[in-house]
């Protein structure tokens, strides 16, 4: 019997499998961050390829809070009604339909990576990033102007405004992006966090603002509904942020009621070392599940269906998130099946395929 193909239940949904979609930005907004037709036929394509769980790319919480002028958003009713038939189509294919809750902090404001990336000036339609302190992401990078805490304040409504839309769109999971050197991981980091004030220093100092907005978007969230949290659990930089802090984080963010951690690495310096290589962030989810007893996922260069069969048989996590392989291969769920041996439902339109 596949455990990969084993229900998982968290809190009042079950997902079919534990294969969820990681969430990949697709930078393809029309304007305004609003969802479009591509995000309909590409998450519904996942959808209908069997994945468990489909979240849905990084999604702004407000507009300076947005990676590219392309990203998707959620601070308006226009974009959660764009949302809607996205999210019907999901659940319609028996997945369940999540939504990643971001903001990018001093990594705001840059041009979309398949055309040239980078920093995007006012004039090229960029805008004035903000972040923890004035240090900016890489020399090319304009310098964030450091949060007062009224702003503080204002982004944790901004985010705990989202999930409330997410819910009105009909998502069933949010997960709140501490990740990958977006706003909320500027804030863990004392890489990037040199505040002097209450948010800064101290480990506890450094978790404080993160942990209010996982408490915010845990209130605003409907209780019977799960709340997950992507961390970067280690930066790969010597004085950074690491494991054992990620631990703490994560024992206090089990406390908040979060109820799963989705755990990935990196992404707050440009010039770190990644041991990048099959699984090789798996050890901090199975870490996390361990040491403080809290659901995870495992993500980055899971491929293969025995390689994700043996992470959730090992009890090195509870789901395994595919990002580029489901690109590759919209209906991996479905095939990994297959090779495993489980009994899984085919859309009736694909059944002559089976
Ligand atoms: C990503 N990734 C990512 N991560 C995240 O937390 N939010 C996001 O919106 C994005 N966007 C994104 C876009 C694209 C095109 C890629 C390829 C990746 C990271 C992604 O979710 C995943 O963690 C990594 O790709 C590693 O997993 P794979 O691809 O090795 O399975």
């Amino acid at each position: 019997m596949s455990r990969l193909f084993t229900p998982l239940a968290l809190r009042g949904i079950t997902a079919r499998n534990r294969i969820f979609m990681s969430p990949m930005c697709q930078y393809s907004c029309a304007a305004d961050g609003l969802a479009t037709t591509w995000h309909l036929v590409h998450y519904g394509g996942r959808a209908a390829g069997g994945a468990g769980l489909v979240m849905v790319e990084a999604t702004a919480v407000s507009p300076e809070g947005r990676i590219s002028p392309q990203d998707c958003g959620i601070w308006n009713d226009e974009q959660t009604r764009a949302f809607a038939p996205i999210t019907y189509f999901i659940r319609q294919q028996g997945a369940v339909a999540a939504l990643q809750l971001a903001h990018a902090g001093r990594k705001a404001a840059t041009a979309h990576p398949c055309r040239g990336g980078g920093p995007l000036a006012a004039g090229e339609g960029g805008w004035q990033p903000v972040a923890p302190s004035p240090l900016p992401f890489a020399a090319d990078y304009p310098v964030p102007s450091q949060l007062t805490e009224a702003e503080l304040e204002r982004i944790e409504a901004d985010f705990a405004a989202a999930a409330r839309r997410a819910r009105t769109a009909g998502f069933e999971v949010v997960e709140v992006h501490m990740a990958h050197g977006y706003l909320l991981h500027q804030f863990l980091s004392p890489l990037s966090n040199r505040r002097t004030d209450d948010y800064g220093g101290s480990p506890d100092n450094r978790l404080r603002f993160p942990l209010r907005v996982a408490r915010a978007v845990r209130e605003a969230w409907p209780a019977e509904l799960p709340v997950f949290v992507r961390i970067s659990a280690t930066d790969w930089v010597e004085g950074g942020w690491d494991l054992p802090q990620s631990l703490e984080l994560c024992r206090r963010l089990r406390e908040c009621g979060i109820d799963l951690v989705d755990c990935s690495t990196g992404g707050l310096v440009p010039d770190a070392v990644i041991p990048a290589a099959p699984g090789f962030q798996v050890p901090f989810a199975a870490a996390v599940r361990q040491q403080v007893g809290i659901a995870t996922g495992a993500v980055g260069l899971i491929t293969d269906a025995e390689q994700a069969e043996q992470i959730i048989a090992d009890g090195q996590a509870d789901a395994v998130l595919l990002g580029r392989e489901l690109l590759r291969s919209p209906s991996w769920p479905l095939q990994a099946a297959k090779r495993l041996g489980s009994e899984t439902a085919w859309p009736e339109q694909y059944l002559r395929a089976r």
